[in-house]
This record gives C-alpha cells, structure tokens and sequence, in this order.
C-alpha cells in the first residue's frame, strides 16, 4: 500500500518537473524568436536607410545602436533625424554656421536616389486618379522641376498619340517617379492626331517639338511612344552629346537592338541636334521607316548615335493589336534610301499643321492636332 502511494507520488512529481521543463524550453523560444526578429528588423532598417535614404524613420528605436551620442557635438547635425535625404556621402564636417538659406547646388551626373532595375507588369488595374495621387508633386500640364538640385537641361518628353488612353495611365505610372528620382526638369506632352486619317509619328514628333517650345524654353527633346517603358532608372532621360537612342532592348525583340541602325521607340536629341538635321520627316505615312530616316539624318550631318548598356536600355512593351489607319508605309523602303536628297526640304522648316486645342491636365498636356493626310498614291501604269 505504502510503496503503491511512494510511486504514485513519484510519478505526480516527474509529471511536474516534466510540465516545467516543457514551460522553461517554451519561454526560451519565445525569447529567441523576439531577440531574433529584434535584431534582424534592425539590421533590415539600416539597410533600407542606405539604400536610399528613404524607409527609415529616422526618430524610431534603433539608431541608438548605431549612433554614439557621446560624440563631440559638431558631428550631430548630419544625422539628425528628420534628414529626410540622408545619404552616407554626407559630410559630418560641414559648416556648422553656414547661412540657411544656401543656393542649391547642381545636380549630380549621377543622382543618388536611383534604384536600378525595376518590376515592370501592366496587370494590375490602373486609374488616372490613381496616378495623380502618387504623383502629388507634378504641376499642371505634367511638370515637374527638382527642389534640391539644379538639373543642367529642360527636358520635353513628347509622345505620338492617338486611342492609346489606357497605355498612357501606365506610362504616366511609371514614367513620373522614375524622372522625378532621375532629377530631371521635365514636362510631358501627348501629341494627339485628330481623326482617322493614316497615322504620320515623325510629322506629330515635330508638332511636338514646336508645340513644346512655345510653352517652355527647353533645350532637350525626348520622343517616346506611349506603350514603351524602361525597365531600370539608370537610363537617364535627358540629352548627350550625340543623338541618343534609349530603348535599345525591348523585350519583344528579346532584349537586344534587332538591326544596328535601329533608332526606334524612345529617342532624344538636343535643340541644336534637332535643328541640324532639320527635324524629322513629315512625309512618312503609316507604320515604319521613319526611324530609319531619322537615323539617315544623324549619320549624314556627321553625329553618331549613342546609346546606353545593353543592361541598362531594357525596355517593356505594352502589348496590343496593331493600331487602325496605321498600316505598313510600303513607300517606306524606297524613301529611307532617298533621305539625303529629302532631308533639307522636308522637316521642321516644312512643317505645317493646325492645332485645334491645348489642354493642361494634373499630368500631362494635351495637344490636339490636324496634321493633313497622306497625298493620293500615284496610279500604277
Ligand atoms: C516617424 O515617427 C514619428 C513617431 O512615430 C512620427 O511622428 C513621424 O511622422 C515619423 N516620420 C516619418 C518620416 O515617417
Ligand atoms: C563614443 O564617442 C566618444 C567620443 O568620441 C568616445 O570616447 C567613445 O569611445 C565612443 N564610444 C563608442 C562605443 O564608440
Ligand atoms: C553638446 O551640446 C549640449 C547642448 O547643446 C551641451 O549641454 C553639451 O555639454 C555639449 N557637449 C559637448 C561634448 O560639447
Ligand atoms: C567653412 O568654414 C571655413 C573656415 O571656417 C571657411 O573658410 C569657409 O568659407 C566656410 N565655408 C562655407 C561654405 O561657409
Ligand atoms: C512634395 O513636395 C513637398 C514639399 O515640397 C515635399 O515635402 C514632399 O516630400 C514631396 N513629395 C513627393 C512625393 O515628392
Ligand atoms: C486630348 O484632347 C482631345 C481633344 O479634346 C480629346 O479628344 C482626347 O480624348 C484627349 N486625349 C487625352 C488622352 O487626354
């Protein structure tokens, strides 16, 4: 009887010792897993905090580990929060007494927000209202100017247009913030062919060239179609000192230039490059061949086009069905060979059109225009 209770309260004793080793090993987990999570969500804030100086909240919990506070005083400005734009190239040694209100300087060659390589998909549903509320410090007209850098150019990014609505919304979607983090002082304006006649880029280009510089004293031209958009933000959107040629891997060639004057998709040339080859052509009904001709048009005026990395110049198209009235020009062969002999009286210094409205939204500046349509073909005979 006496060694049936000893045993029973042997067993309740072992239960015990057993229940509180499985408590103990329980509370050591929990320890581990707050400790663990503790230390890795500081080491992902210091990260997000050089990456580009955004994310981190500069008032949160665990700079005191990072920041000895007992350094000499002079060192503290830099590093107090609220520095919104903290980078680790800022000079702890700076005047302390410099004026507050200091000019601001030049942009750098290389803005220092960039991200790289970007997530491009045209899935998720987009609305303008959307955009605009992303998008809080673009101006009237799609504008927008750097406050804390003086960018060398002014830049008028123009894009041939007609029923493409729903492309724009994209366009506009990831366009906006990547020109903003490029530091680029820029305006946006679509260049909207009124009717159903034969669809003529290059003649829109140029209406939007001369629409643009009515509006703004830009030095840079850049000419993008609306269902192109760049795949990393290092392509800087702004002029070089030759004719440049930005979308030079779209992924429906495969992410490489598929003839080596290609000149298609998204260019940019300076005012004088412009100039110097009189524009562009204003006689190329239909799709095709225009690009060709601009290319023509740089290499016999003595520029070269240039371009960037093959990595960096990745681009995604926005598919969709081929546009109505913008069949293959089958002129097209026959006047790229001609471009010399054309190029002077045809251009800029012929171009005529009426502009029928110009309309300033949040993020964009529409310009509506009648540009004629193509001469009657010639009867075979
Ligand atoms: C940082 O956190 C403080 C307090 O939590 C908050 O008042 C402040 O707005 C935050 N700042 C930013 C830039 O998120
Ligand atoms: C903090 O700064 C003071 C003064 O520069 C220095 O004496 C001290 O060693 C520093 N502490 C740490 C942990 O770096
Ligand atoms: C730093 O500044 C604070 C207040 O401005 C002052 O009380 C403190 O003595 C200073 N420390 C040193 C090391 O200068
Ligand atoms: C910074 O201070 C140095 C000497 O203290 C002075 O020569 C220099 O002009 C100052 N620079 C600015 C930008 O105030
Ligand atoms: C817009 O501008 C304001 C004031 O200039 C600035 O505080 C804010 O960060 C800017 N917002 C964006 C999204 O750039
Ligand atoms: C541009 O303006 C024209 C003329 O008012 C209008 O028909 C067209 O829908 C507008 N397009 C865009 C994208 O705003």
């Amino acid at each position: 009887m006496a060694s049936t209770m000893s045993r029973l309260m042997l067993g309740r004793t072992l239960e015990r010792i057993c229940k509180a080793v499985l408590l103990l090993c329980l509370v050591h987990f929990l320890i581990m897993m707050i400790l663990y999570f503790d230390v890795y969500s500081q080491r992902f804030d210091i990260f997000s905090r050089f990456n580009n100086g955004r994310g981190a909240n500069a008032s949160r919990g665990p700079h005191h580990y990072y920041y000895n506070y007992s350094r000499p005083n002079t060192t503290f400005p830099s590093y107090l929060p609220g520095a919104d734009q903290l980078l680790p190239t800022a000079k702890p040694e700076a005047n302390r007494t410099r004026p507050t209100p200091k000019p601001i300087p030049p942009c750098p060659e290389v803005p220092p927000g960039l991200v790289g390589r970007l997530l491009i998909e045209f899935s998720s549903q987009m609305t303008m209202e959307r955009v605009q509320r992303e998008n809080p410090n673009v101006t009237e007209g799609g504008k927008y100017t750097p406050t804390d850098c003086r960018p060398k150019q002014k830049v008028a990014i123009i894009i041939p247009f007609r029923h493409r609505d729903h492309h724009l919304k994209y366009w506009l979607h990831y366009l906006h913030p990547i020109l903003r983090r490029q530091k680029i002082d820029y305006g946006i304006y679509i260049i909207n062919q009124l009717g159903e006649d034969t669809f003529n880029r290059a003649k829109l280009l140029n209406v939007g060239y001369t629409e643009a510089l009515k509006d703004a004293e830009y030095d840079c031209f850049i000419f993008s179609d609306v269902d192109l958009i760049p795949m990393d933000d290092r392509n800087l959107y702004h002029c070089y000192d030759q004719p440049r040629h930005f979308a030079i891997a779209m992924d429906k060639f495969g992410f490489r230039l598929p003839y080596a004057g290609y000149f298609g998709g998204v260019s940019g040339l300076s005012k004088k490059q412009f100039l110097k080859i009189n524009g562009f052509p204003n006689e190329y009904w239909g799709w095709g061949g225009e690009d060709d001709d601009i290319y023509n048009r740089i290499t016999l005026n003595g520029m070269k086009v240039s371009r960037p990395d093959v990595r960096i110049g990745r681009y995604r198209m926005i598919k969709h069905e081929r546009d109505k009235h913008n069949e293959p020009n089958p002129q097209r062969f026959n006047k790229i060979q001609n471009t010399k002999n054309t190029m002077r009286k045809d251009g800029i210094s012929s171009l005529t059109y009426r502009l029928a409205s110009v309309k300033k939204y949040p993020l964009y500046t529409n310009i509506s225009v009648e540009i004629g349509k193509p001469p009657p073909r010639p009867i075979k005979g």
